[in-house]
């Protein structure tokens, strides 16, 4: 299999791209396991995140298999584009948070994986990048619209226009990564995930809803959904026995409903 589902006794799940030979890239079976994989992390309710990383020390991905997107016809590069987008769409409805570690190239389809992910931990010699202008392309997994939204209209077309890699300092400083972490990359995606994962689950997961969508809302539509949003989690055992636990001075045991 060129993609290996685990799980780590911290209770997390890990997903690795293992196609080392050729930096990982996204071949149509690759697409296909990784979806295969999110129905796997979809029916485990005992894992509170998804860790995603790229096998061997080069790439976390180099994008889609250029090799097999030669001579196609239209409507399967657009009914191609359209499945790449929907698998990466799926992290968003997952049940728990994903984090790209990412090590190496992150280049087309892969730092669109990565965008897609909620957060990304970076090593020292990550790249990202955005190439598919050099071979008359432009992304299709998902770049044009989750770059912007993560760094702003402006840096995203001079990345995306110019093909350009972008280093490790530049993405840290730009908000392309939410951290960058030296020696082990594994160990330190667990680390910074467990910066959230002890909370409960809903409040987790509505936290996450509430601000993707606030790209796709305006900002009344967007208020109303928090609202709506916000009681639900009032609603939970974990907020009553928080709150309690505030008022009762005493350490609060997170739950999940
Ligand atoms: N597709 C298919 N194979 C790839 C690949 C890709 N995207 N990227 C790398 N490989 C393969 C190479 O063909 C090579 O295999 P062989 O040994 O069989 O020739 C192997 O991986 C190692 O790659 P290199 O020898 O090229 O390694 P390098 O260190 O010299 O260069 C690199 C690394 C700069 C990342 C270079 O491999 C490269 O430019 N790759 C392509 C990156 C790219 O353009 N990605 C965008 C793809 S299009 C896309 O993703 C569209 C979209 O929006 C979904």
């Amino acid at each position: 299999m060129s993609v290996e589902l685990t799980k780590t006794d911290g209770g997390m799940a890990v997903l690795t791209l293992n196609r080392p030979e050729a930096l990982n890239a996204l071949s149509f079976d690759i697409l296909r396991q990784i979806d295969a994989a999110f129905d796997e992390v979809a029916g485990w309710r005992d894992v509170r995140a998804l860790l995603i990383i790229g096998a061997g020390d080069k790439a976390f991905c180099a994008g889609a298999d250029i090799k097999e997107l030669r001579n196609r016809q239209l409507t399967d590069q657009k009914r191609g584009a359209e499945q790449g987008q929907a698998v990466f769409a799926r992290l968003d409805r997952l049940h728990v948070a994903s984090v790209a570690l990412v090590d190496g190239y992150a280049l087309g389809g892969g730092a669109e994986l990565a965008m897609a992910c909620t957060f990304r931990v970076a090593s020292r010699t990550a790249v990202f990048g955005l190439p598919e202008i050099k071979l008359g392309l432009i992304p299709g997994y998902g770049g044009t619209q989750r770059l912007p939204r993560l760094i702003g209209e402006a840096r995203a077309l001079e990345i995306i226009m110019t093909g350009r890699n972008v280093l490790v300092e530049e993405a840290e400083r730009i908000g392309l990564v939410n951290a960058v972490v030296d020696g082990d990359l594994m160990g330190a995606g667990e680390d910074f995930a467990r910066r959230f994962t002890r909370y409960g689950l809903p409040a987790l997961e509505f936290a996450r809803r509430a601000v993707q969508r606030a790209g796709d809302l305006s900002l009344n539509d967007g208020l109303q959904m928090e609202a709506e949003l916000s009681t639900l989690a009032y609603r939970t055992r974990n907020a009553s026995d928080a709150m309690a636990a505030f008022e009762e001075k005493r350490k609060p045991e997170y739950c999940d409903d």
